[in-house]
């Protein structure tokens, strides 16, 4: 990346976009990239730029125009073409339904735990093979990076934003939103917000050795936490003020 690095230690960061951030707003973009990788085409070419003049990469995981459900997203190939263009640490923005009472609709929340709930995606990269020295059991005690939750936790404080900086992310399946019940078992299991795209997205970021947080946005009261039921135009209007938000984040993030 020739302009300065916007990740600590030197190496670039990346920007994952998720619904509702499928262009990154204020980044001069300087080329796209394809990146074939070993785990097949990664959701679009990789765009790098400058955003406040440090170098980004910026991918958006359901594809530029928004085509790729969450459960078919190929994060095996995103998370390993960031690594491939030079990326060492990833910003990752995504959706989310509001468990917890104090978050609202438009509110951001930066969380520090993981709770996986996700079936049959591709999930590893540590599929077997003749080296037997290959690590396969990564360590995922705390699964985001806490030096990167931090410059974000900083950087929306500069950026004037409230967020919300501890909490655990449920990753659900989807693309269907879950009924009451189930978030009622999430908040038993202690989960604050639900969203579909969290996992395996962090798990593998770090058994690549990539340093990972999540900014979630609340686009809705979780399934039987609102006042019936979740509509579309809730969600984009909702998200819209949210991404307003992340984007004021990002830039006080990168204007260290
Ligand atoms: N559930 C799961 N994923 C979501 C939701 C939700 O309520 N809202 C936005 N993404």
């Amino acid at each position: 990346m020739a302009a300065e690095s916007g990740a600590p230690g030197g190496g670039g960061l990346a920007i994952i976009g998720g619904t509702g951030l499928t262009a990154l707003e204020g980044l001069a973009i300087t080329r796209r990239e394809m990146v074939h990788t070993p785990w097949g085409e990664p959701s679009g070419p990789v765009t790098h730029g400058t955003l406040n003049g440090y170098g980004v990469a910026f991918l958006a995981r359901h594809g530029y125009r928004h085509t790729i459900p969450p459960h078919q997203v190929n994060y095996r190939a995103n998370v390993w073409a960031l690594r491939e263009v030079g990326v060492t640490a990833i910003v990752a923005v995504a959706a989310v339904g509001g468990i917890r009472a104090d978050l609202a609709p438009g509110g951001l929340l930066i969380p520090d735990q993981i709770i996986d709930y996700t079936w049959g995606r591709g999930h590893t990269y540590f599929e077997g093979g003749p080296d037997p020295e290959r690590v396969v059991h990564v360590d995922f005690t705390s699964p985001y990076d806490e030096a990167l939750r931090q410059r974000l936790i900083a950087g929306a404080e500069r950026a004037g934003v409230a967020v919300s900086d501890t909490g655990t992310y449920a990753a659900t399946q989807g693309p269907r939103l879950e009924s009451a019940a189930e978030i009622d078992r999430l908040e038993r299991d202690g989960c604050d917000v639900v969203g579909m795209t969290g996992m395996p997205e962090a798990a593998l970021a770090r058994e690549l050795d990539l340093a990972y947080a999540h900014v979630a946005v609340v686009a809705n009261p979780a399934a039987g936490r609102g006042a019936g039921a979740i509509t579309m135009q809730d969600i984009q209007a909702q998200l819209e003020v949210g991404m307003g938000r992340v984007r004021a984040l990002l830039h006080a993030l990168l204007d260290a």
